[in-house]
């Protein structure tokens, strides 16, 4: 398995990431280490920062 993240901008839709990351807070604490999630970029999602595929419904395009 690689180390290597990808992030990826769906065209219309989240900001998909594949990999494992953490989650750390100000104080620079992990609080979640997640692999392969999209993020919200439509600002929809009722469970940000997580996509939960709202953009749809939402009609969000992209510029
Ligand atoms: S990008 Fe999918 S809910 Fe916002």
């Amino acid at each position: 398995m690689s180390d290597k993240v990808k992030i990826q901008v769906k065209k219309n839709g989240s900001v998909r990431v594949t990999g494992t990351v953490d989650f750390v807070d100000a104080e620079g604490n992990v609080i979640e280490t997640k692999t392969d999630f999209s993020l919200c970029r439509c600002g929809a999602s009722k469970e940000k920062p997580f996509c939960d595929g709202s953009h749809r419904d939402a009609g969000f395009v992209a510029d």
